[in-house]
């Protein structure tokens, strides 16, 4: 089985996300890290242990980690994920902290990847904070790790929060810097762009949320607030290249499931931008190797879309 852990700031696109990957029978959980994000992280353990109720998955270990971004103060996206950071749709029945580990976020994952070296790989669908602290904690954590697979960055300084920089890394720039400039194990980055290009038809989302299924019912509903934001058409005007439904962090798990997801990918070195006015948070790409970082990333630039619906829809079946 592939060995995976999830970190997540459980909005909308990263519960879509989780419920992508518990619905592979090879692919084993080992564990899910929280960080705040999209919102605190309260709310995000909490909106996991929901998710992992909704598809009877309870056994799955969930672990609190940062509160914090390293420095500077928390954005959080609840405008477009709901206040909760899932679409404002409360559950009277969902579980409650008390199902969060003790252990923390950061030392579950140095544990648990060094119980498995070169096994494990990592899946990071919120801001990086708890990748650099790990990184920072036990420093032969990244080279332990089998694959780092990233939903953030920007490849043509468009943001989706800052003129340039897009969520995850705007959130946290020096968490993505330290991770982009320590992590020396296969990279692969689905940034803002290329979720933006990859959008699948709307159509395509009426029918996978139809399915008569309990969880497709729960997508439905912890959905609707940012789909009624994301139908807005001035809203997808300012996103590149037209209109579409997105599941960003889905890209990222599709790809650490399945090797032949991604088809072609550009394998550079990048670093993030720490002090621009405008520029901070920005992912920098580094074309011309002017830096000399031996480490390049893969970042994606084609995937195998009917795979990628196989995959969303298997999720609420
Ligand atoms: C990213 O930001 C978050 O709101 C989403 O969950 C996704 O991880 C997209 O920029
Ligand atoms: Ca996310």
């Amino acid at each position: 089985a592939k060995k995976l852990i999830l970190d997540v700031d459980c909005g909308v696109d990263d519960a879509q996300a989780i419920m992508m990957a518990l619905a592979v029978p090879d692919v084993q959980i080992l564990g899910i890290t929280c960080v705040q994000g999209n919102t605190s992280v309260d709310n995000i353990c909490k909106n996991t242990l929901r998710v992992l109720k909704v598809c009877q998955r309870m056994e799955i270990s969930v672990f609190r980690g940062a509160s914090e971004p390293l420095l500077g103060g928390s954005l959080s996206s609840e405008g477009f994920h709901g206040k909760d950071g899932l679409g404002d749709a409360p559950d009277p029945m969902a579980p409650g902290l008390e199902l969060v580990q003790k252990e923390g976020a950061v030392a579950a994952m140095t544990r648990i990847v060094s119980e498995h070296p070169g096994e494990v790989s990592l899946v990071a669908t919120g801001p990086l904070t708890n990748l650099a602290l790990a990184a920072r904690i036990d420093p032969t954590f990244p080279q332990k790790l089998k694959g780092l697979y990233i939903m953030g960055g920007n490849t043509e300084s468009r943001g989706n929060t800052t003129v340039c920089a897009e969520f995850n890394f705007a959130s946290d720039p020096e968490a993505a810097y330290i991770v982009l400039n320590s992590y020396k194990c296969p990279t692969y980055i689905a940034t803002w762009e290329f979720t933006c290009r990859n959008k699948l038809p709307w159509g395509f989302c009426d029918g996978w949320l139809s399915q008569d299924s309990e969880k497709a019912r729960f997508m439905k509903k912890i959905f609707k607030h940012s789909m009624d934001v994301s139908y807005n058409e001035r809203y997808q005007k300012e996103m590149v290249d037209g209109m579409g439904f997105m599941s960003c962090d889905s890209y990222a798990v599709a790809a650490a499931i399945d090797e032949s997801f991604m088809t072609e990918s550009d394998h550079i070195a990048v670093t993030v931008e720490l002090t621009g006015t405008h520029t901070r948070g920005m992912m920098v790409l580094d074309t011309l190797d002017v830096l000399q970082n031996k480490h390049k990333v893969h970042i994606m630039k084609k995937v195998d879309l009917e795979m990628f619906k196989r995959m969303l829809m298997n999720a609420l079946k």
